[in-house]
């Protein structure tokens, strides 16, 4: 059993970036990683890696793509050939590769908002034009959710060249029901637009949620997806910097790989190794734990902001370990300089994931309970000394 109760120094040698951004006496809840260390036998992977000592050039290999294949294979039944993978040093790497190759400066990517701030920043990267589609969102209570809106995704789809898939989604928290993945990559198919479905936090499941990937859902959609994932986000090791593409459809794989290799995005031995431990299943009891215990956070979390922080309205997200609260009944203008001044917690600013993100805070409960209490604590503190 894990005890995720037990958090390491993370302030110690200065390595991380969500613990070393701002000064000490400020909580950070905000880059999207955990405050726990990576299960076992991936440490244990790396430590025989650097007992070795040669730490020469190593090609991702096929050992490393049948892993991959074979893990799609049992968690969703998905059947994919090896070649169908390629290794890129991070999910959004892959992102970027696609809108480079496959946009133009007339017809670029839609993505739906609020969403990942890594999104926003492809139409720059890539010079590309991006078009939004905004979700509707519901309230009911002091919990929000949040819709596609059907009319304006195939408005704006038809503008465009990739449709940018988050699921599940960051920061809304939604895993997308095979109902409407398949009516929206019906009218991606129509209009064809390729689908780049982004499903870094697809093992990171709340309850117990299923996810299907897009690309499972038909042969037809699978020959006209790019499924980005990683073992990152699911098993806390970002910093390594290796994802993987899966592109069944040759045509489309020919084109990527070769930007792939035209712009040298190779991915160091440490992620390769990382990743084919995380995704051979021996860290998958690890992952049980890890889920439950982001699931009871995700519970305290709601309960805590329904009974403590009036006006302040929250999702119910169904994976990730982040949450989304909604500050525009507080009479708070600015939540991230309002918390990060009077309650010294880090937050994401709303406002990074788009225009409708204004008013919103991302909070990450990827941390031990004690860690969310407290952050938590400090935020409706500093909300009752503005009375
Ligand atoms: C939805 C999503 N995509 C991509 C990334 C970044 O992935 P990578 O570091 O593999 O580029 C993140 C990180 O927070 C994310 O939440």
């Amino acid at each position: 059993m894990t005890n995720f109760n037990i958090t390491p120094n993370r302030r110690k040698n200065f390595n991380l970036t969500k613990w070393t951004w701002y000064p000490k006496d400020v909580l950070p809840m905000w880059v999207a990683d955990m405050d726990f260390p990576a299960p076992k036998p991936i440490l244990d992977s790396l430590q025989k890696l650097l007992e070795h000592g040669v730490l020469g050039y190593e090609l991702p290999g096929k050992v490393l793509y049948e892993t991959v294949a074979k893990r799609m294979n049992d968690l969703y039944k998905w059947k994919i050939s090896h070649e169908a993978v390629i290794a890129v040093p991070g999910v959004m790497s892959g992102i970027n590769v696609a809108a480079r190759v496959f946009c133009s400066d007339k017809k670029g990517l839609a993505v739906q908002t609020p969403v990942y701030n890594g999104f926003h920043e492809v139409k720059n990267n890539a010079s590309v034009p991006q078009v939004d589609i905004p979700f509707i969102k519901k309230v009911k209570g002091n919990i929000i959710s949040y819709e596609i809106d059907w009319v304006t995704f195939e408005k704006q789809i038809k503008k465009t060249k990739i449709f940018l898939l988050c699921n599940p989604h960051n920061p809304l928290g939604i895993i997308f029901s095979r109902r409407e993945l398949i009516r929206m990559a019906e009218i991606c198919i129509k209009h064809k637009v390729i689908i780049v479905s982004d499903e870094i936090h697809s093992e990171l499941l709340l309850d117990k949620n299923k996810f299907t990937p897009i690309a499972k859902l038909s042969k037809e959609i699978e020959k006209n997806t790019i499924t980005l994932i990683a073992a990152s986000k699911t098993f806390n090791v970002p910093g390594f910097f290796c994802a993987f593409a899966i592109i069944p459809n040759k045509e489309l794989r020919t084109v990527f790989e070769k930007e792939v290799h035209r712009l040298g995005l190779h991915v160091g031995s440490a992620g390769l190794h990382a990743s084919k431990t995380a995704f051979s299943g021996v860290c998958d009891s690890w992952l049980k734990e890890l889920n439950r215990y982001l699931t009871a956070n995700r519970n305290f979390l709601v309960e805590y902001v329904t009974k403590n922080m009036p006006n302040v309205k929250t999702t119910i997200p169904d994976a990730t370990y982040l949450g989304w609260l909604d500050f525009t009944e507080t009479g708070i203008e600015k939540p991230y300089e309002f918390f990060l001044e009077n309650a010294k917690v880090a937050l994401s600013d709303g406002n990074i994931f788009g225009k409708d993100g204004a008013s919103h805070l991302r909070i990450n409960f990827g941390t031990s309970r004690a860690l969310l209490q407290e952050g938590l604590n400090r935020m409706s503190k500093a909300m009752k000394s503005i009375k």
